[in-house]
């Protein structure tokens, strides 16, 4: 083995062993305080200046080298989710009820793998931001660190990061030249009826039954009113109401989410929710509160920096694959491609054995592909920081 080789393999059994004591010490969004101990301490063992507290639990570390002013982003995020591990293996969350099940531990153990060889690189010039983005369930983290003034203290022409991706041979890298991942909303209806005895129904408005016909309506946002080559999803997650089996509730509520990828097609299902919700109420004699969250912009590459990630996998020696389709699922790196030029691309995490698919209980990160996406990292800072 030479030393390159022996280098490797050093690294990789060290993202291997962080990534696992990440994955044992999950935190909630916004709670991430071990987790962002734990990279700011490898960092200074790095000797890798960072600032702490950026957007919450947030921080980022910068590396400046040679004359070049020339700077870029890399993000990954650090929280972990609601849910009780079951997997069973001996890195096994240690906290009930929390769990790393969508392997943002992998991409923090990867980011800190990027910063050891780019620390350890002098074969380039510029600036580089690490960002350690805190609650990327949900939770606002990446406009946190934006309204918190990320982009003005810590300049980046462009950004990048990445999400391991099961399914997907464990390693190829997978890139999209425009949309990656979809801008996710909230949505809540409550139909507020008349509350009576069931056995009098026409004392009341029933809002149970306005709730079943709306239920079935809402399925026709999409298919009679988005184009069918766009895409589009409203799912209706959760119904409630009623509270004794002889009485007709007061009110009934609906929740779910709508997902696209094009903020025109994102408005036309908010509007068609809107008239929908309002004419079904108004049809059964009642009105209809909606409110619409909405939550991660939608993830939208931009060709020039596609391309590039794409270049970089390939230096690093990766499998690229540049036909997959877009996800329905929500992202909010979307909120940094707002601001700046960038790219988000997927690491096959290896095959989807049963129960072994994203926020699933036994969910886990694949340590194999760790030194491979610390070098893509790597790479595409340094490409991104040498290319016009
Ligand atoms: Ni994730």
């Amino acid at each position: 083995m030479d030393q390159a080789q022996a280098d490797r393999c050093a690294l990789a059994e060290q993202l291997t062993a962080w990534r696992r004591h990440l994955h044992a010490h999950p935190e909630l969004s916004n709670q991430e305080h071990e987790t962002a101990a734990f990279v700011r301490a490898r960092l200074e063992e790095l000797g890798v200046p960072c600032t702490p507290g950026v957007g919450g639990t947030g921080l980022v570390a910068t590396l400046s080298r040679g004359q070049s002013n020339r700077s870029v982003g890399l993000r990954a995020d650090m929280d972990a989710l609601p849910i009780a591990e079951t997997s069973g293996l001996p890195y096994a969350s240690s906290r009930s009820g929390v769990m790393h099940a969508c392997g943002h531990d992998g991409h923090t153990a990867s980011l800190l793998g990027a910063a050891a060889l780019l620390a350890g690189d002098p074969s380039w010039s510029g600036t580089v931001q690490f960002v350690f983005q805190p609650a990327e369930e949900g939770g606002g983290g990446a406009r946190n660190m934006l309204s918190d003034g990320l982009l003005e203290r810590f300049p980046m022409e462009r950004i990048f990061a990445y999400h391991n991706w099961p399914g997907l041979p464990a390693g190829t890298v997978a890139v999209h030249d425009a949309a990656v991942m979809a801008a996710a909303a909230r949505l809540e209806i409550t139909l507020n009826g008349h509350a009576g005895h069931a056995a009098l129904p026409q004392l009341t408005r029933d809002p149970m039954l306005a709730a079943a016909h709306l239920l079935v309506a809402l399925q026709s946002v999409v298919s009679r009113n988005v184009d069918p080559l766009d895409s589009a999803v409203v799912s209706v997650c959760m119904i409630e109401g009623g509270v004794a089996a002889n009485q007709i509730p007061e009110r009934a509520v609906l929740r779910g989410t709508f997902r696209s990828h094009r903020p025109a097609v994102r408005d036309t299902v908010e509007t068609g929710i809107r008239r929908i919700a309002a004419g079904i109420a108004a049809s059964f004699g009642m009105s209809a509160d909606v409110i619409i969250r909405h939550g991660a912009a939608a993830t939208v590459n931009s060709k020039p920096e596609a391309d590039l990630a794409a270049a970089a996998a390939a230096a690093a020696g990766l499998p690229v694959r540049r036909d997959l389709p877009p996800s329905m699922a929500g992202e909010d790196f979307g909120w940094y491609l707002h601001e700046r030029p960038g790219a988000f691309i997927w690491i096959g995490n290896g095959p989807v054995t049963p129960g072994r698919e994203l926020h699933n209980p036994s969910y886990d990160f694949n340590d194999e592909i760790l030194p491979c996406a610390a070098a893509f990292m790597a790479g595409a800072a340094k490409l991104a920081l040498a290319s016009g």
